[in-house]
């Protein structure tokens, strides 16, 4: 069932549930016959920012895609070139800038603030031939403190975008950054939120022994992921503050002709608004 102000997109028939098969059904049943046992849960937890930064040091810039498809599914973008002021846009866990590169070859009037906090991936960012601090600043920082507040002030940003982020933080500091999310936003700002869906292809491959939590997994490099349904980004956003403007689930593939893959994805797709008072 999709939350009462979900927005299903037109180009999407499929933006429901998944719908489980028997078999699938018994693959998620199966991961609680044995979980990640809980110091190796607390050991993940203190280690985050350390796995994140082994994970850059194996991968180096390889790892993720350019995010070229942000500006067509986030009209707010686009509108950035049409606008007189420049707007100012805050993007948490930047990785090494798959997202952000693109957004500034697009030339939009945008001033970037990009954060993480794998020290290597922000060098990364740092070192890409289009890093120009009249246009881009990037910095490391833990999101789910309150140490942005040291580069950013309260009410000062237009737009947040948290894509592929939210889901790698432990799910007792969702609200927490969230919260935080908000205060950085100007009335009227918004936040463009991706992440994984709820029965995402990649959340039925863990096997028992991964699980930490419910929808929580811990990855072969000890990252972890979440896996989200509306109601609850919706529930977790109005807690926070926002209001929903759209929250759907988005059903993708992911082709790759070469290594005969193709499989289904599902992420969810939302943008947020912090209404004036
Ligand atoms: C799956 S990657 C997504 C990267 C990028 N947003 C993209 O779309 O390509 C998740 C990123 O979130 C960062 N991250 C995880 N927890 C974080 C935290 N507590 N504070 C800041 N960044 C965090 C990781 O270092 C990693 O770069």
């Amino acid at each position: 069932m999709i939350g009462m102000d979900a927005h299903v997109e037109e180009r999407d028939e499929r933006s429901v549930e998944r719908t489980l098969t028997a078999d699938e059904r018994s693959k998620l049943e199966n991961q609680n016959s044995r979980l990640v046992p809980q110091f190796l849960a607390t050991k993940l937890e203190l280690e985050a920012k350390k796995n994140w930064d082994l994970f850059y040091k194996r991968n180096d810039t390889r790892f993720f895609k350019d995010r070229h498809w942000t500006v067509r599914e986030f009209s707010e973008l686009s509108e950035c070139s049409a606008s007189e002021k420049s707007k100012v846009l805050l993007e948490v866990g930047c990785g090494v800038g798959n997202f952000v590169y693109p957004l500034i070859e697009e030339k939009l009037n945008l001033f970037i603030y990009a954060c993480d906090f794998s020290p290597r991936a922000i060098e990364y960012v740092k070192s890409h031939s289009l890093y120009d601090e009249t246009k881009i600043k990037a910095f490391q920082v833990d999101i789910t403190t309150d140490e942005i507040f040291h580069y950013l002030q309260c009410e000062s940003v237009d737009i947040v975008t948290l894509v592929f982020v939210l889901s790698a933080i432990h799910p007792d500091k969702f609200l927490q950054t969230l919260r935080t999310l908000f205060i950085l936003l100007k009335p009227g700002g918004i936040m463009l939120f991706r992440d994984y869906g709820l029965y995402d292809m990649a959340q039925l491959r863990f096997k028992a022994g991964n699980k930490i939590a419910e929808n929580f997994y811990m990855r072969q490099d000890g990252t972890r992921s979440y896996y989200f349904s509306v109601e609850e980004v919706h529930q977790l956003v109005k807690d926070a503050g926002f209001q929903v403007t759209t929250n759907s689930y988005i059903h993708r593939r992911t082709v790759n002709k070469k290594e005969e893959i193709d499989v289904p994805r599902i992420f969810i797709q939302g943008k947020f608004r912090k209404v004036p008072p």
